[in-house]
């Protein structure tokens, strides 16, 4: 493939895609992500900004030593602190950049950073040169740039490519442009700047008007040659565009798009399910792609046409993202072989063996309730426990709920925390309620739950529930997960679950505002 026939995929699900509300992850699961951005071969993970906090900082540096096969890069503002701080967390990466931006948008100079138009242009060079001395891999973003003046971002343009920037990455920050007028921009830059040809035009664009995907595209095929993108869309506010729909649209459509990416798209669906339950965050069932509705066809026309020719109504193949790759099944008398190995196929590790034999006990304990075990439901029992510091963790003993028609349900919970049990009690408006009560009267952890949701994870009655929690305190917000047969009991887990982040210390800047 020559350099114009290359779609660079550049994925920020561990940078923007955190800065979601709720979708904070900790180094390990950055770096369980990160192996399957990989694995999937995407060119180039932005695995965090890490000025933000020492979290950030070592998340990065975790990432950039355990992930060899793509660039990673770390974000930074145009400042000599945030380059710095970039340029020692990616020391060790066998492949590093630097993403540096500075708004150029007449709101955010004047209003946001309180800069001439003449400063923010000496300062984008000044640390794109900075940048310079710990990679010859910078990539520089006119933060804004959808709502920037277009003379003016060609003259910042060309002055950070003078200076050794190699990527240009336009955002529509605020996800404010529409897809003629965005692929416009790109056009004119590309052919208005005289050193154009010495940088990859990229692309960032985040969804506020449901355009991230559309924009992208417009770019593509305007020229651009890199996207920013996100799995299942992830990303502050309304997200960012979703990797798995630009790159499909761009393969599946290629008699429009003059360029393909190197991505395993069969890696997709796995990607997405990880992404899912290490944030909870769900994925729509009709969200393309990698929504459980994405090839399903219900109607009767469809299903007749699809069995004679699959081609009448599926423009790409399910196998072709990942659907239906790894459904083999596991049952209560597979043995701890089968598991770990379905385990490894899943590239699922654990630490220790003993961290695998408690995992096996519990897959035990759901293969005596559930007939087959399918991969998602591996997914969810290893989630569970992961990120919480085991030693002082509060685990779930037992649970008993009473709730009959007419009467007030009763939950009595018992916990152990550090080798000690604690019992509450508590009634509530339904047996959820009443089992959060019980427990928030033995932790205090004093939070406000802000979100309860349940999935079946599997087809079935006998399908275990996954509950999703997200719990805030001070500002602080996190999400636990559960799964168990028993959705009353999968709640508790969840509940569980995000009350032992919630004491983890996590303080970070956020990029854009400063704010900590
Ligand atoms: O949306 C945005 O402008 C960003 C920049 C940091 C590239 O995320
Ligand atoms: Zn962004």
């Amino acid at each position: 493939m020559s350099q114009a026939e290359k779609l660079i995929i550049f994925d920020t699900t561990l940078r923007d895609g955190e800065q979601s509300p709720g979708a904070s992850m900790t180094k390990d699961e950055k770096v369980r992500i990160a192996k399957a951005l990989e694995r999937m071969q995407v060119d180039i993970i932005e695995a965090g900004f890490p000025i933000a906090s020492q979290g950030d900082f070592e998340s990065v540096q975790a990432v950039a030593r355990e992930v060899t096969g793509s660039t990673i890069c770390g974000l930074a503002r145009a400042l000599d602190k945030d380059i710095d701080r970039a340029g020692e967390a990616l020391k060790e990466a066998t492949s590093a950049r630097i993403h540096t931006f500075i708004a150029t948008s007449p709101i955010h100079m004047q209003m946001k950073l309180r800069m001439q138009p003449d400063q923010v242009v000496e300062q984008a060079v000044a640390s794109v040169k900075r940048a310079l001395r710990y990679t010859d891999n910078v990539e520089f973003s006119p933060e804004d740039a959808g709502r920037s003046e277009s003379d003016f971002l060609c003259r910042i343009i060309e002055a950070v490519i003078d200076a050794g920037a190699t990527t240009i990455n336009i955002p529509d920050t605020v996800g404010y442009n529409i897809p003629l007028q965005f692929g416009e921009l790109i056009r004119s830059l590309r052919e208005r700047i005289p050193n154009s040809h010495k940088a990859i035009f990229s692309v960032h664009c985040h969804n506020d008007l449901g355009l991230a995907v559309a924009n992208s595209l417009s770019a593509v095929a305007n020229g651009a040659r890199q996207v920013e993108c996100t799995i299942n869309g992830l990303g502050e506010r309304a997200g960012n565009a979703s990797l798995e729909e630009v790159v499909m649209a761009v393969r599946t459509r290629q008699d429009v798009f003059r360029c393909d990416s190197r991505l395993d798209s069969t890696q997709i669906v796995n990607c997405s399910r990880l992404v899912s339950s290490v944030t909870g965050f769900p994925v729509q069932p009709n969200k393309a792609i990698v929504g459980a509705n994405a090839f399903a066809h219900e109607s009767g026309i469809h299903q007749d046409g699809v069995l004679k020719s699959r081609e009448t109504y599926e423009i790409m193949r399910a196998e072709d993202v990942g659907w239906n790759a790894n459904r083999m099944v596991l049952g209560k008398h597979s043995g701890r072989n089968a598991f770990r190995s379905r385990l490894q196929q899943l590239h699922i590790s654990f630490g220790s063996e003993e961290e695998l034999n408690e995992a096996f006990a519990r897959f035990k304990e759901l293969a005596d309730k559930k007939h087959e075990i399918f991969d998602e439901d591996l997914q969810a029992l290893v989630s569970e426990t992961r990120d919480v510091d085991e030693r002082h963790a509060a685990r779930l003993v037992s649970l008993k709920v009473c709730s009959e028609t007419g009467e007030t349900p009763t939950a009595r919970i018992i916990l152990s925390v550090e080798g000690e049990e604690y019992s509450g009690k508590a009634s509530g408006g339904g047996p959820v309620d009443a089992a959060f009560k019980a427990i928030e009267c033995i932790l205090q952890t004093h939070s406000n739950l802000q979100l309860y949701s349940v999935n079946s994870i599997t087809s079935g009655t006998d399908a275990q529930g996954e509950v999703t929690v997200r719990l805030e305190k001070a500002g602080r917000i996190v999400n636990g997960q559960g799964a168990d047969t028993d959705i009353v009991i999968a709640s508790a887990k969840a509940y569980l679950h995000a009350c032992n982040r919630i004491v983890l210390p996590a303080e970070r800047a956020h990029p854009q505002t400063g704010e900590v």
